[in-house]
């Protein structure tokens, strides 16, 4: 049961990214920009997952859709959960526009609707540092996936200076700022995922930018 505190954050979590929703996807870090990032995204996804086909896929935290787009591109179940209605509205908007099929759905990462070892992959990617209870999650995404199933977490460590609108409940959100990457491997060990390995994701192209700060994906397992 989430806390009145709790409620109070994510409702400030929620009002930000409703009134970011309409430019997120102006930043060549947030959105896609060219083709060639495009494709060198697509590379990343296709080597996370191999060549299995049509995944069940739960991308958490999904905002505009980046994730969910590209794995329903690949051809994989997807389903998009955000707690923001306007940037869900964007992902809606933008599947349509692609004539690609995801299931996008209000919801807290927290405390999910879907019933246990429902998915084969839940990915998130930059939403771990804006959650005041990351265990919580990561047990339930523990719980919705499959046993044998990856997590897969993209993520940074940009520091403290971002977002200055978050000040008010920076104290409130234990990964404010991001982590380094061996950190937050050590987190999902302690809290049960196993066969965890990191990949630096440094290549300009991804961003259209030089990353200024460390970016990487972790991925692990579910055990069986
Ligand atoms: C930095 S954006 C990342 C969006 C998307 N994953 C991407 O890579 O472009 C963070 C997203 O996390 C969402 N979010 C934050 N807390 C959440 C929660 N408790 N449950 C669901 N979504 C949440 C926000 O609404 C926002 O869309």
């Amino acid at each position: 049961m989430a806390t009145d505190s709790s409620c109070q954050v994510k409702q400030l979590v929620q009002q930000h990214w409703d009134g970011r929703a309409k430019t997120f996807d102006e930043k060549s870090h947030h959105g896609l920009h060219s083709e060639e990032q495009h494709r060198a995204w697509i590379s990343v996804l296709t080597d996370l997952v191999g060549d299995k086909q049509a995944l069940q896929v739960l991308d958490v935290g999904c905002g505009t859709g980046f994730l969910s787009l590209l794995f329903a591109e690949l051809g994989h179940q997807v389903t998009g959960v955000d707690m923001s209605e306007q940037m869900l509205m964007q992902a809606k908007q933008k599947a349509r526009h692609s004539d690609l099929s995801v299931d996008f759905r209000l919801g807290d990462a927290e405390a999910l609707e879907d019933e246990d070892a429902r998915y084969d992959l839940v990915i998130e990617r930059h939403i771990i540092w804006t959650l005041p209870n990351p265990e919580k999650a990561v047990r339930e995404w523990l719980r919705v996936l499959k046993p044998g199933g990856s997590l897969a977490l993209i993520e940074g460590a940009w520091g403290q200076n971002k977002h200055a609108e978050y000040r008010e409940i920076h104290s409130s959100l234990p990964f404010f700022g991001g982590q380094p990457s061996d950190k937050l491997e050590a987190f999902l060990r302690e809290n049960g995922i196993v066969n965890t390995r990191v990949t630096p994701l440094m290549e300009p192209t991804l961003w259209g930018e030089v990353p200024q700060h460390p970016r990487y994906l972790v991925v692990g397992l579910r055990g069986e």
